[in-house]
């Protein structure tokens, strides 16, 4: 009889990347940046649009942007192991998500990687955080949104909080950053902590 070999379960942390062709390719950099000083593994997917997009916004050529992850997935392999629940993440961000990428893993039809993985978070019951840009919004736009929070998906726009008086870009996408990683209880170290309302501006300016 054979013995029953226990084997220990694989617990590196990792977090599944997806940067897709919306604008604010910027957010899934430093997503990447601020991971790699962390002992999460990233796994990077880029669509061929956010590949379009990575060279129009931040003008540097997309291998810049896979240096940055742990592993590096092309987008038509949906033989990947991220493609794969078996495959233990903590869940995955999709940074910049296009209205294509999430009205595809709002109806679960899947024909890319990035779209798989992020599928498959969802299954998994998984932390899926999407990045949706674009505006204005239509019904279906909304309802897909809709929909993927009903089945756990945080949908988290890249909507700059002026309350923080950012002075650059840079400034506005580490908020934003900041606050996206909150969701996985990272701590990126600037996102700016509300104080609360500085005593002298509760009355609103009313007399
Ligand atoms: C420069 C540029 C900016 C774009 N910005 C957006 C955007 O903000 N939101 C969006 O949903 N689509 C945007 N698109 C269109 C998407 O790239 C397009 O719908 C694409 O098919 C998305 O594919 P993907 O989801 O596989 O990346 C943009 C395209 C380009 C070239």
């Amino acid at each position: 009889m054979s013995e029953a070999r226990m084997t220990l379960p694989d617990l590196t942390p990792r977090i599944v990347v997806g940067i897709s062709g919306a604008s604010g390719a910027a957010y899934g950099r430093r997503i990447l940046e601020v991971l790699r000083d962390t002992p999460i593994e990233t796994h990077l997917v880029i669509s061929k649009a956010g590949r379009l997009t990575i060279s129009q916004e931040l003008e540097v050529p997309p291998a810049e942007i896979e240096e940055l992850a742990d592993v590096v997935h092309a987008n038509h392999d949906v033989g990947a192991t991220i493609s794969s629940g078996s495959y233990r993440t903590l869940g995955m961000i999709v940074a910049p998500c296009s209205v294509k990428s999430m009205s595809e893993i709002a109806s679960g039809v899947t024909s890319s990687l990035l779209a798989r993985a992020a599928d498959v978070t969802l299954k998994e019951r998984r932390r899926l955080v999407l990045m949706v840009r674009e505006t204005p919004l239509h019904r279906n736009h909304l309802r897909a949104m809709a929909d993927l929070s009903e089945l756990g998906a945080v949908i988290a726009p890249p909507v700059p909080a002026l309350y923080a008086h950012p002075a650059t870009i840079e400034e506005m996408v580490d908020h934003t950053v900041g606050r996206v990683l909150d969701l996985f209880d990272i701590e990126a170290g600037f996102a700016e902590r509300w104080p609360g309302i500085r005593s002298d501006m509760r009355s609103g300016g009313e007399r």
